[in-house]
């Protein structure tokens, strides 16, 4: 997050003495991402954060890829995934490659139990369904549906749903990014500020609050995602024992509802619904909004070939304009190579209308993407053929 934060109490200087009133040290950790280089805080701990205790065995948590070299357009129905109780195990990914793992989740139970760390990569959660509270040792987030979670790696954090058991239970789609989820650079200005062109400004980020901070001794388990092993870790303190923290690496919310759509007299393309950018993969959002202006505009996309890029969209609400048979919690997937566009009549439909109110969330990825077995199992298998007239 290129903005500056700060929670609970800090020394004046950094790397000098800093105590307890009963005398008692605290412990300085730096937490950044690109060596030294990337976005960083510096966090004081009540006790070391390197007391492990026990290492227990692995668990392989490795997807098995069901598709390796996909040249089909997929239809994913998200929602036939089957909801799990724990956190980590309803995590269902569907189409990965080196740089990515997307998926989608539909947890039963918060994850209270334990406390969870990927060291691999960023995670992006989109809330769909369900509401409640992301915990983290820099912070809480109260998230609602059509918040984005960006919990950068290294981040350890529990998620606590307010209500598991409403018919519609809880449902997520997720990113988890080997390369830094960032906001667009051509949003910001030399000094890191949303520029005014930006969809969103600083405002719209719900950032960490009210800091817990746990002064506790016992077996505290941390489950560590590292090269997609996931690795459980016992430690003699709780991990959420920070007093006081600043930097510019945190986790943050942001609500798809603040995206402020761009629009204009002719259709305009996928980057203006551009909301997070990674070295390997862009993350779009599309938002109700008013259509296209010019009198013989066509507001549906044309046809479009990104020969070297997979697009992927997930459904969330709303008349998607360009689809036929699209309802929410689908993913469909475009890949490169072929070129994709309007079914038969949605562009003949979309002229002359005024408005759409869909919602969507669209992960394009620059390298192809491999289609897991859980993928297979939620294909409908005829979407490829869905264009023809
Ligand atoms: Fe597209």
């Amino acid at each position: 997050m290129p903005i500056y934060h700060r929670l609970g109490q800090l020394p004046p200087k950094r790397h000098t003495i800093f105590k307890s009133p009963a005398g008692a040290f605290y412990y300085e950790q730096l937490f950044g991402t690109v060596g030294f280089d990337g976005m960083s805080s510096l966090l004081y701990h009540v006790h070391r954060p390197t007391q492990v205790k026990a290492v227990l065995d692995p668990v392989d948590l490795r997807p098995a890829v069901a598709v390796d070299h996909n040249i089909m357009s997929r239809k994913l129905v998200g929602f036939d995934v089957p909801p799990a109780n724990d956190f980590l195990e309803s995590r269902t990914p569907l189409l990965i490659n080196n740089d990515v793992v997307v998926g989608v989740a539909a947890p039963r139970q918060s994850l209270t139990d334990y406390f969870y760390k990927n060291a691999d990569s960023d995670e992006l959660l989109f809330v769909h369904r369900g509401a409640g509270t992301l915990r983290t040792m820099l912070g809480t987030i109260p998230f609602v549906p059509g918040d984005y979670l960006l919990i950068p790696r290294g981040m350890i954090y529990q998620i606590e749903f307010d209500k598991t058991d409403v018919p519609e239970g809880t449902r997520l789609f997720y990113l988890e990014s080997t390369s830094p989820i960032y906001t667009p650079k051509r949003y910001r200005n030399y000094f890191g500020q949303q520029l005014e062109h930006s969809p969103y400004s600083e405002r719209d980020f719900k950032l960490p609050q009210n800091l817990e901070t746990h002064d506790e001794r016992g077996d505290f388990v941390i489950k560590i995602k590292k090269e997609g092993i996931l690795h459980t870790l016992i430690y003699d303190t709780h991990p959420f024992d920070v007093i006081g923290w600043d930097g510019y690496n945190f986790p943050y919310g942001f609500s798809i509802h603040n995206f402020e759509p761009i629009t204009g007299r002719i259709h305009q393309p996928p980057p203006v619904h551009q909301t997070f950018e990674t070295k390997s993969c862009v993350v779009c959002s599309f938002v109700p909004r008013l259509y296209d202006y010019h009198p013989d505009a066509i507001p549906a996309p044309y046809n479009h070939s990104n020969i070297d890029s997979d697009e992927v969209l997930y459904y969330v609400d709303g008349d998607f304009m360009s689809r036929n048979g699209i309802s929410p919690g689908i993913l469909t997937l475009h890949p490169g190579g072929i070129p994709h566009g309007p079914h038969p009549g949605a562009m003949e439909r979309s002229i002359g209308k005024t408005k759409t109110d869909e919602l969507a969330v669209m992960v394009d990825t620059f390298r192809p993407l491999k289609l897991t077995k859980q993928a297979l199992g939620v294909d409908d298998g005829v979407y490829f053929q869905s264009w023809r007239e």
